[in-house]
């Protein structure tokens, strides 16, 4: 299952090392700025963060940047130390990775768009789903094919009452409406 596993590739595996040597360091902060969810607006972070690159070609594991997504209701976006222990340790710079040593060097978290958000009348927990066996790529898709920020899902009230009618998940209102 590969939302568990961390780097499974050399590369992905000596770039592990380096950061669990500086794992005590590592904090995770929830560092989301508002953000519209029209589809037309694939390219408007901040940084040019492919998860094709992360997720895909290097294989980090998604848990290791969402960490909180088996604890909590919310997947949580990892702080710029958790990018640095291996950025730092990069030699070539692009252009892109000298905007993340400018945030770093200033200390100024990186304000991520959150693209797909669901209404506050909605109740949603990540962890629940988790625990009961699902993987990312269910409602996700699959996010290490997208160099963008990812949005497969249409997060509408039929998506959700069609899997819990099919996989045995509550239908009742209150479930998601309280
Ligand atoms: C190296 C760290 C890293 C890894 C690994 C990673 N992500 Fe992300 N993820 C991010 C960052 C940074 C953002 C915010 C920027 C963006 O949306 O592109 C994000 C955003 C997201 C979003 C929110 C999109 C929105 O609505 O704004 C989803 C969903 C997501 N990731 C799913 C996944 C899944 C599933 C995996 C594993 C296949 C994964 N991520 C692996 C760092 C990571
Ligand atoms: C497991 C190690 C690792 C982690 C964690 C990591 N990166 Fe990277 N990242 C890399 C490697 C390796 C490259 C490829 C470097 C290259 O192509 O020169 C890269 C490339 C990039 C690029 C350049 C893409 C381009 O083509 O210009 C950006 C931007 C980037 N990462 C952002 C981030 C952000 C933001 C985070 C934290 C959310 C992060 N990275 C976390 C290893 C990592
Ligand atoms: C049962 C469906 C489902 C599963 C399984 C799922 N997600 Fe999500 N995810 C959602 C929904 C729905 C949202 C929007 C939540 C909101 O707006 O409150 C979301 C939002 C997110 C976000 C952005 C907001 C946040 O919570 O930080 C990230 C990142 C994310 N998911 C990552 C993941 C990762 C990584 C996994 C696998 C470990 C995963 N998700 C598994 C449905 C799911
Ligand atoms: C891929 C299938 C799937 C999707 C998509 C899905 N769910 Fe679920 N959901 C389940 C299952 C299965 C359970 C029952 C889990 C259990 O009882 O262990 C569940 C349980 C829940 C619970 C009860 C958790 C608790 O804490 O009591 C809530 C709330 C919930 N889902 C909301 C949503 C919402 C809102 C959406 C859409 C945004 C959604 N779900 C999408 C499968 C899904
Ligand atoms: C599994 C979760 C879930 C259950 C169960 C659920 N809903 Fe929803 N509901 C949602 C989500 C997600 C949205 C927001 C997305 C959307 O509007 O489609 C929503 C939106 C709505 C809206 C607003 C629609 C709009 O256009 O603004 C109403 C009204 C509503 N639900 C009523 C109900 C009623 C009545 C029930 C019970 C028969 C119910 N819901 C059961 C998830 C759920």
């Amino acid at each position: 299952m590969r939302s568990t596993s961390l780097a499974r590739s050399s590369i992905g595996k000596a770039v592990f090392i380096v950061l669990a040597v500086g794992g005590g360091a590592l904090v995770v902060g929830f560092l989301y700025a508002s953000g519209s969810a029209d589809s037309s607006e694939q390219d408007i972070q901040p940084v040019a963060f492919s998860h094709k690159l992360h997720a895909g070609q290097l294989e980090v594991s998604c848990l290791f940047c969402h960490r909180y997504a088996t604890i909590s209701r919310v997947a949580s976006v990892p702080s710029m130390q958790l990018c640095m222990g291996c950025h730092q340790n990069l030699k070539e710079d692009t252009s892109e990775t000298k905007k993340l040593r400018v945030y770093w060097e200033q200390e100024t978290p990186i304000q991520w768009v959150r693209l797909q958000r669901l209404p506050d009348f909605v109740y949603f927990t990540h962890e629940m789903h988790l625990h009961h066996g699902m993987e990312c790529i269910h409602c996700h898709g699959r996010v290490e094919d997208m160099p963008h920020t990812p949005r497969a899902a249409t997060f509408e009230m039929g998506w959700c009452l069609s899997c819990h009618r099919r996989e045995g998940g509550s239908l009742d209102c209150l479930t998601c409406h309280h």
